[in-house]
């Protein structure tokens, strides 16, 4: 028997895991385990199998875990939706959500609670929600949740997005959603873990194990996770028509095949390495984004502050005049997501506005965009896709950017300074 407080020290070992709940423990001896209270009296345990692959959880060829989990996120794509998507009746399926189409219908609100990387997904699962369940949103740090008055009700759906499902603000905040009797729902990528255990239902992120402490395939698969949950609560809701879904659903499956073309090129070019050599000594960055990238600006600059230990700010491109851009000058690059969308003419107009007061601009755009090659100093490309799945692959290269950055500063990348993978006490 093996004790560890995270699946991967153990996987080489076993697959089979118990966890404890609070306030349990477990007694090891040489003849075997014994579960019980911290009063001594017994309680019942269930062992969970641990559906990764051993290998999953070393480095291979890759210098960095990050390195490898930003890499595989083609592959942590289609794992994402394996199993999800019903094509012939254009519909998706989430069983493990446990909410049935009555309940779904029933519902007048979705609260979103998480903290750093995955708080960021949420703020992308605003917009899907809106859009496509059109019920009304909010995305709350589950920090700032657990102590304010927060309105709950049981008609509501409390949704906590965590990578480890152990984040200990997370799990203050779901439980006080259920105590104020809302229906409650994880989704979350360590498979049993509480906050998929204290919840009503789930969905299960299929990253497979996420080592880097910067968090990078946990989020796109998160955002995945999120567009899946908006599809089937506006099918359950009679507000998508089957052409609609089966729209949706098409581009979806294009998602991993995009992904991993975008990797693939970065893997093979110098594109990011010239980056960072050009830019490693700056010491502020500004990001900015608007609309479903507006998020996308925010973990883009994250990342970077993370591991690289470069101050950097995540802004709505629209906010920019009212505070950011007196910042700007030649000394603090921007880094502008403008994909082709329905917001595209006014991130132009942010670019210009930056180059016409000295700044560098280093753009996130599609990779046939002549005209933003004229206008950014550098371009980071994606393939274009349905305007709604562009925060998954906008992130991609601002994951790799702050890689490259912090390699290129020689920080320790999975092991960053003062920061933890999960932070299970305040
Ligand atoms: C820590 C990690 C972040 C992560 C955050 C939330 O701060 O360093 O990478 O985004 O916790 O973690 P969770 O496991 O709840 O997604």
């Amino acid at each position: 028997m093996y004790i560890a407080s995270d699946i991967p020290a153990i996987l080489r070992h076993t697959r089979e895991v118990t966890f404890l709940e609070s306030r349990q423990m477990a007694v090891v001896t040489a003849g075997g385990v014994q579960f019980s209270d911290l009063d001594g009296a017994p309680v019942n345990h269930t062992t969970v199998h641990i559906d990764w692959n051993p290998t999953a959880a070393e480095k291979g060829a890759y210098r960095h875990f990050m390195q490898k989990e930003i890499f595989e996120q083609g592959r942590s794509l289609t794992d994402t939706l394996r199993s999800r998507l019903d094509f012939t009746n254009h519909a998706v399926m989430l069983e493990s959500l446990q909410l049935p189409p009555a309940r779904a219908r029933s519902l007048e609100k979705v609260t979103i609670v998480a903290c750093g990387t995955s708080y960021y997904a949420g703020l992308v699962g605003k917009y899907y929600l809106e859009r496509l369940a059109r019920l009304p949103v909010e995305v709350d740090y589950a920090s700032e949740f657990r102590y304010r008055s927060p309105i709950v009700r049981p008609d509501h759906l409390v949704v906590a997005i965590s990578q480890s499902g152990e984040t200990v603000d997370t799990l203050a905040a779901l439980e006080e959603a259920r105590d104020q009797g809302a229906v409650t729902a994880a989704i979350v990528n360590v498979v049993g873990s509480q906050a998929a255990r204290v919840t009503d239902g789930h969905i299960y992120m299929q990253a497979g194990p996420e080592i880097g402490v910067a968090s990078t395939k946990a989020f796109t698969a998160s955002v995945t996770d999120l567009f899946l949950l908006a599809l089937y609560l506006g099918q359950c809701r009679g507000l998508l028509d089957p052409e609609t879904r089966a729209t949706l659903i098409r581009d979806l499956t294009t998602l991993p095949g995009l992904a991993g073309e975008l990797l693939d090129r970065a893997a093979h070019g110098t594109r990011y390495h010239d980056l960072a050599e050009r830019f490693h000594t700056y010491h502020n960055f500004l990001y900015l984004g608007r609309g479903i990238n507006y998020p996308v600006a925010r973990e883009g600059a994250l990342k970077l502050k993370e591991i690289s230990y470069i101050h950097a700010e995540g802004y709505p491109a629209g906010e920019m005049k009212h505070g950011p851009i007196a910042l700007v000058d030649a000394s603090m690059p921007t880094v502008v997501i403008a994909p082709r969308d329905h917001v595209y003419d006014k991130m132009i107009s942010q670019i210009e506005q930056v180059k016409a007061r000295g700044g560098l601009v280093l753009a996130v755009a599609n990779e046939d965009d002549e005209i933003i090659r004229t206008k950014a100093d550098f371009v980071l490309p994606i393939p274009p896709i349905n305007e709604l799945l562009t925060p998954i692959l906008a992130v991609m290269p601002l994951q790799i950017f702050a890689y490259e950055m912090a390699v290129r500063r020689g920080a320790d990348v999975d092991q960053p300074r003062n920061l933890a993978k999960s932070v299970t006490v305040e």
